[in-house]
């Protein structure tokens, strides 16, 4: 048997069919572009009879793209299948692939039709087909719900008229995979002649690439699926998944079951798959998910830090995503903190460490993930961090609206002392910052103020920066970070009022004083 498997896209044909998608011309064109250069083996462009746009998409990409089979999808009626050869008459490598229902529903309700014509309209089909190209695939439509000594008389009928491929749809995802194998090492057993067996699997319970898996390990030696798993309702089995199975299992599924599949061309065939048919990947996609490589924990960036395989069964290079991620979120670790800051360019260590640490762990619970834009302000926030603060924030409750006169309480740490004040104010910064002066007996004046928000988003961290002249004028500025934008006011008017407290102290000249925001010198 061959080792080859053979990859069937279908993402422009079933893919296309999910719910919302339709791509023009142009669109289906640069997809049909993206899986040559991905490798598949075929592309299964559209059903030409299904309308006229339909028809133009396929005929362009048989006209235009080189290297994989071009297939149209054609029910039995001869005139479906007389278009569907007219659309793909272009291309350098034709196939035509024919399908009918055989499960007791779909030709009870659907085709109104009895098993014998069913069976004697495959034949006929295909026989049709072949007139026009050698390459010729059958589907016995709802396989897996179909009685298997009946699908299996069709399949024969099939081809003795002439199907090169045996294609076993799962039409709706009711098998499982045991189940699955089995039917297509039956099949095998079962239908003679030379032919190739596929498998056609949707995802109703979650199983469709299990299911197309169990088949190649059972003896099918094509796969029909599509890029991230789009397709009718739950969608087709994932192309990305299939390939990466084979290829990280090889020592399950056999060293020689090979693809044609360039691998590094996965993400990008993902990205574009995603953009021009609106459907998002999702974020814990296997392999092609933005978090398919991103670790947050602690335990597992340690681990990945120190060496990959301890947390990756895949090198995300080799399917085009890059290197592996280390998240800084609230279960990361320091180790992480430290590594990251040192690829930016910020070595810091020591005591300005324990201090950017701490404050990122306290932020991190608020957020959900940290940029690195976030990390520099962090950072820059910190950088007085190795001068003793006389005052700390302990915490900050502020109240306003329309109805409410604003004010805030504001408790601060000194000496290990909590102390607490309350104040009314303009607006609720304010009131805090009132409460900040009750607080540390300065009675300086805020010259400038300056809110901007990190990075974009509702969770972005608010960065306050101020300018503030003492009452004996001494001009210094702060710098403060949070989600929350009082907060960050109140932090930065209190790291302010520090520098001033630290100036009184030492005598230092204020220009002396490293410029909160500036990243130099740390
Ligand atoms: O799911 C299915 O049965 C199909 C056939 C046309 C192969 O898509
Ligand atoms: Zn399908």
């Amino acid at each position: 048997m061959a080792d080859k498997v053979i990859i069937f896209d279908t993402t422009l044909r079933d893919g296309e069919q999910s719910p919302g998608i339709s791509l023009d011309v142009s669109e289906k064109l640069e997809i049909a572009e993206e899986l040559a250069r991905l490798g598949v083996d075929y592309i299964e462009a559209g059903f030409p009879i299904a309308s006229q746009g339909d028809f133009e998409g396929v005929q362009a990409i048989a006209g235009s793209v080189k290297g994989p089979v071009i297939c149209g999808l054609s029910r039995t009626a001869r005139s479906d299948i007389d278009r569907a050869w007219e659309a793909i008459e272009p291309a350098e490598k034709t196939r035509i692939h024919v399908f009918i229902a055989t499960s007791p529903t779909h030709m009870e309700h659907k085709l109104r039709m009895t098993p014998e014509q069913v069976r004697r309209e495959a034949g006929a089909a295909v026989a049709h087909a072949r007139q026009y190209t050698a390459d010729v695939e059958f589907s016995p439509e709802d396989a897996s719900r179909s009685d298997f000594d009946f699908m299996c008389q069709v399949l024969q009928e099939a081809v003795d008229n002439g199907a090169t491929t045996l294609n076993i749809p799962d039409t709706v995802g009711f098998a499982v995979p045991s189940e699955f194998a089995e039917r297509i090492r039956r099949i095998r057993q079962k239908v003679s002649g030379d032919y190739t067996i596929s498998a056609h699997c949707h995802n109703d319970l979650g199983l469709a690439v299990a299911n197309s898996l169990a088949a190649v390990s059972a003896g099918a030696r094509q796969v029909e699926c599509t890029v991230n798993g789009i397709g009718e309702r739950a969608g087709n089995a994932a192309l990305e998944e299939i390939v990466m199975a084979l290829d990280t299992r090889a020592d399950y599924f056999g060293e020689g079951l090979t693809t044609s599949i360039n691998t590094e061309e996965l993400a990008r065939a993902s990205r574009i798959v995603s953009r021009l048919t609106g459907y998002p990947v999702q974020y814990n996609k296997a392999v092609v998910g933005r978090n398919a490589f991103a670790h947050e924990s602690g335990i597992h960036q340690h681990g990945v830090l120190s060496e990959r395989t301890t947390y990756e069964i895949m090198d995300p290079s080799v399917v085009g995503q890059g290197e592996s991620k280390i998240v800084l979120g609230k279960h990361s670790g320091r180790h992480a903190f430290a590594d990251t800051l040192e690829k930016m360019g910020i070595p810091i260590h020591g005591e300005a460490l324990n201090a950017a640490f701490a404050r990122f762990k306290e932020l991190a619970d608020r957020k959900v993930q940290l940029t690195e834009a976030d990390l520099e302000a962090i950072v820059a926030e910190e950088i007085g961090g190795e001068f003793e603060h006389a005052y700390e924030l302990s915490a900050v409750e502020a109240h306003g609206g329309t109805a409410l006169s604003p004010n805030a309480t504001v408790a601060l740490r000194r000496n290990g002392e909590v102390l607490e004040a309350h104040a009314s104010g303009d607006g609720m910064i304010d009131a805090a910052c009132t409460a900040i002066k009750e607080l540390t007996g300065m009675n300086g004046r805020l010259t400038d103020y300056n809110v901007t928000s990190v990075t974009g988003g509702v969770d972005a961290l608010a960065d306050v920066t101020l300018q503030y002249t003492s009452e004996d004028g001494l001009k210094v500025s702060g710098r403060g970070l949070s989600t929350d934008v009082v907060e960050a006011s109140a932090r930065a008017f209190l790291n302010a009022i520090n520098k001033v407290a630290r100036l009184r102290a030492s005598g230092e000249d204020p220009d002396a004083i490293r410029r909160p925001g500036s990243l130099r010198g740390l």
